[in-house]
């Protein structure tokens, strides 16, 4: 087994399912002791399931008030002080601008950013007092560019890159990096749902390298930028898009 993460341990909210479960996997596999947070109750059995011993799954609602806070607790008690902080968590209402149903707007700003922050805050505070930490928001190529009736899911994007900005520049002294991912249509459960038929075909066609990204190439960007070798890369935002956004 690959050691690197041995030291480590590593939140990853999202982690029963797309993104968040195949980092949750990759540290795993790397050493890392994990705990996977999540809505989805199977949380628990996946986090179990991976190799290595210790890992837990707890079973939350990041957007209840404290969720955040009670987790990092828990993470303290149980597998002491985290290391690393994967913001994977993240839902994509889509909706045109002009029909976007408040409760919609808010839903997704309460999960893509609020959760988010409330997370690196808790887990941040924490890194801070070691002296060490890696925190790593997946943003998307929906922060930097447009996509139609995306309107509330590219505005909380394109907050997590400017909460990044901050958070790097008040924690670069403290030993904590804070970073961003964004890549573009990931092929997950939520990937998949939004970009179906035609409308992901016309869109991978757009993408220079012809494909969307897998859930492991995302995963491995995730597991550079929380090791040792990354301690220079802060307040980043990490496009992973097969050159969609260079276009
Ligand atoms: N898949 C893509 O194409 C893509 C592209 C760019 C960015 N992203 C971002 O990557 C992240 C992961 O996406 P994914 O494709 O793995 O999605 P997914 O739907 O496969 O997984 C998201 C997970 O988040 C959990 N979750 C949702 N709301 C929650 C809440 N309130 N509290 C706790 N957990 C909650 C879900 O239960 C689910 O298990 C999201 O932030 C998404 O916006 C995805």
């Amino acid at each position: 087994m690959d050691n690197s993460f041995s030291n480590d341990v590593a939140v990853v909210t999202g982690a029963a399912s797309g993104i968040g479960l195949t980092v949750a996997r990759h540290f795993a596999e790397r050493g890392a002791l994990v705990v996977g947070v999540d809505l989805g109750e199977r949380v628990t059995e996946l986090m179990a399931e991976l190799p290595g011993k210790g890992h837990h799954g707890i079973v939350q609602d990041l957007t209840a008030d404290g969720a955040a806070a009670d987790v990092i607790a828990e993470v303290v008690q149980t597998a002491g002080a985290p290391s690393i902080l994967v913001n994977s968590a993240g839902i994509a209402l889509l909706d045109p601008a002009v029909d976007v149903p408040p409760a919609r707007w808010q839903a997704t700003i309460d999960v893509n950013l609020s959760a988010s922050f409330y997370m690196a805050q808790a887990a941040g505070s924490v890194m801070l007092d070691e002296g060490y930490g890696r925190i790593i928001s997946l943003a998307s190529q929906a922060a930097v560019i447009g996509l139609d009736q995306h309107a509330a899911y590219c505005a909380s994007k394109a907050a997590i890159v400017g909460l990044t900005r901050v958070l790097s520049l008040e924690w670069a002294g403290g030993g904590v990096t804070v970073n961003a991912v964004s890549p573009t249509v990931v092929e997950t459960p939520l990937g998949k749902a939004a970009w179906a038929g035609e409308k992901g075909e016309r869109a991978k066609a757009a993408i220079p390298a012809g494909r969307f990204a897998q859930p492991e190439e995302v995963a491995a960007l995730i597991g550079f930028l929380a090791g040792p070798d990354a301690a220079m890369i802060t307040g980043a935002n990490v496009l992973i898009d097969g050159g969609f956004t260079a276009v």
